[in-house]
């Protein structure tokens, strides 16, 4: 029963590996990106909030994103493990989240940080299209689509999300090195982080990361 969290700076690749461990080892992915632009897409209060700080490429509050990670944490398909994408991004997040999973009696087994050189971020973001249904990623070089602009899977159109700017980029690459690297030396501290290095082929990197889970 695997309990992972993916750490990594923007476009490291968190969301393409999530999606072929939750293939897999068949456990849900919890990215709370995938969440809020989801609340957007509902215009509810709270996507429209979150909204303004994702465009600009700013972190959303953490009293915000901890409530929707509480609410998914406790729900029953997690029961045989799951995968956090994108949560915890700040100190007071991965404490919290240490909290909820202490009332829940349950531990991490496994931090997986994927290691890109920032140099390498900006095309790989820039030329990226997601489905809108299932939020799989492609990119337009690196992991084209079977049919082009489509979901190899759902069949719809893929889109470019509106936080994929070079200005944004930049921006979410600062947030990153400020509040979320910090969690490297938090969950070493813990004994659980592993390392992988994510400059490399898909395959190559996905089979190191089963490799560190087994
Ligand atoms: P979120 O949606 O989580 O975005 P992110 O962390 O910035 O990460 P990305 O989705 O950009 O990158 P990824 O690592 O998943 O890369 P991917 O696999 O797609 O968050 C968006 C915003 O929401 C944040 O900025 C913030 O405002 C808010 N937010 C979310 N969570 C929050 C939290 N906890 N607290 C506060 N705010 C929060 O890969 C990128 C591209 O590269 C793809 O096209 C892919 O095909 C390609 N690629 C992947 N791997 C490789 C490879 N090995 N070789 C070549 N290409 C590759």
């Amino acid at each position: 029963m695997p309990r992972i969290i993916l750490l990594g700076a923007p476009g490291s690749g968190k969301g393409t590996q999530a999606v072929k461990l939750v293939e897999k080892l068949g456990i849900p992915q919890i990215s709370t990106g995938d969440m809020l632009r989801e609340a957007r897409k509902n215009g509810t209060e709270m996507g429209k909030l979150a909204s303004t700080y994702m465009d600009g490429g700013s972190l959303v509050p953490d009293e915000v994103v901890i409530g929707i990670v509480k609410e998914r944490l406790g729900m029953k398909d997690l029961e045989k493990g799951f995968i956090l994408d994108g949560f915890p991004r700040t100190i007071p997040q991965a404490m919290a989240l240490d909290k909820v999973l202490e009332d829940l009696n349950i531990k991490l087994d496994h931090v997986v940080e994927i290691d890109v050189p920032f140099s390498m971020i900006v095309p790989r973001i820039t030329g990226r299209r997601s489905c809108p249904e299932c939020k799989r990623p492609f990119h337009i070089s690196f992991l084209k689509p079977t049919v082009e602009n489509h979901c190899d899977d759902c069949k719809v159109e893929l889109i470019q999300r509106s936080d994929d700017t070079e200005e944004a980029v930049t921006q979410r690459l600062e947030a990153y090195q400020k509040q979320t690297k910090p969690l490297v030396e938090y969950y070493s501290e813990q004994k659980i982080l592993r390392r992988v290095d994510g400059d490399g082929e898909l395959e190559e990197v996905f089979s190191k990361i089963i490799n560190i889970l087994s």
